[in-house]
């Protein structure tokens, strides 16, 4: 395969994966491949990265994504494991499940990367170039397939370049995907429930567990069972939040974009210079602050609505939402 203007398609050998260890480092985005399908990968703990990754997909919306790691220590540092979380990552880690679980509150990702949400996906692949770049780079890789948003996910790197092609750094070729079906998401945060069936028969996890799996619940409108990915709720402050705001009012705490107003209450710029993925970095954890200051209202300024602008105001909708 040839490499493309913008994008390296590497044969993944022992130099191909220290170079996109090296690409990660710097922020960029490596599709590799794991035993479901490819990857789009970035340093789970630099925002600006993962909001690259959200664009490079054309992604709608923000849906918190999957660390990848290594092995089960690497895991350890970032989410809480109970009994039930050990056992299944005993029996089938490296593999196909994917494991969401409370994250730990030193856990180093991004919030972007997890929609603000206080829990977290985990998965330990086990593809022998998916191991190879987790333990070169030495961190947690966040890695949605890598496809355009809407698109079936890839299993070979022509699938990635059809796709990705001049969106992403580097593209590791090894092959077709073993899987060719995404991991099986179980949530562990209250009953074990099976969030998306997936590489790993449900069969296999309820023998281990000693039970049956629950089945997700239905959505906010309370009628319709919730789609892959729909599960997760988004981070919503405690305070009010009036969108639209080119003017904070006496009492509000603002959330500025570009050349904010003067004003002397609680200010949190998502970015002074105006930049949207800048913007989509900062969103989750600007919010948290502003809760965290105590605000009880925030007033948003106007945030375009081109590229990341759309996540971006959909979140920002969904913050502005009536509370239930
Ligand atoms: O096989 C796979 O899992 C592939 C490979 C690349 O590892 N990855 C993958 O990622 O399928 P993605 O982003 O296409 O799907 C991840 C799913 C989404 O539906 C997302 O909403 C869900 O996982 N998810 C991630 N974090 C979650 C959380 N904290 N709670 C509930 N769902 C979560
Ligand atoms: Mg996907």
């Amino acid at each position: 395969m040839t490499a493309e203007p913008g994008t390296r398609v590497l044969r993944a050998d022992k130099a191909a994966i220290s170079a996109a260890a090296e690409v990660l480092r710097q922020g960029g985005l490596v599709a590799f491949p794991t035993e479901t399908v490819y990857g789009l990968g970035a340093d789970a703990r630099h925002g600006e990265a993962i909001a690259r990754l959200y664009a490079a997909k054309g992604r709608p919306a923000f849906n918190p994504l999957i660390a990848h790691v290594a092995d089960l220590d690497a895991a350890r540092q970032l989410a809480v494991f109970d009994a039930d979380a050990e056992k299944l990552a005993a029996a089938f880690w490296p593999g196909p499940l994917t494991l969401v679980l409370p994250k730990r509150p030193d856990c180093p990702v991004a919030a972007l990367a997890l929609a603000g949400l206080d829990s977290i996906a985990i998965r330990v692949p086990s593809q022998k170039t998916a191991r190879a770049l987790l333990a070169a780079f030495g961190g947690p890789v966040v890695a949605p397939s890598a496809n355009r948003s809407g698109h079936v996910s890839p299993t070979s790197a022509a699938h990635v370049l059809a796709d990705l092609r001049g969106r992403i750094d580097l593209i590791l070729d090894d092959g077709d995907c073993d899987v060719g079906v995404e991991s099986t998401i179980v949530a562990l945060l209250g009953e074990p429930t099976l969030l998306r069936p997936g590489g790993l028969p449900r069969e296999d996890i309820e023998r281990v567990l000693g039970h049956a799996l629950a089945s997700p619940s239905i959505d906010d409108a309370g009628d319709a069972p919730l789609a892959p990915g729909m599960l997760a709720s988004h981070y919503a402050p405690k305070a009010t939040v009036r969108l639209e705001a080119s003017t904070p009012r006496a009492g509000e705490a603002l959330l500025a974009f570009g050349d904010a107003p003067a004003f002397d209450g609680t200010t949190f710029n998502l970015s002074p210079r105006g930049d949207l993925i800048e913007a989509a970095a900062n969103l989750f954890s600007h919010l948290r602050a502003l809760d965290a200051s105590g605000a009880t209202a925030i007033a948003v300024m106007p945030v375009p609505r081109d590229g990341l602008g759309d996540a971006i105001n959909d979140r920002l909708s969904r913050a502005a939402a009536p509370k239930p």
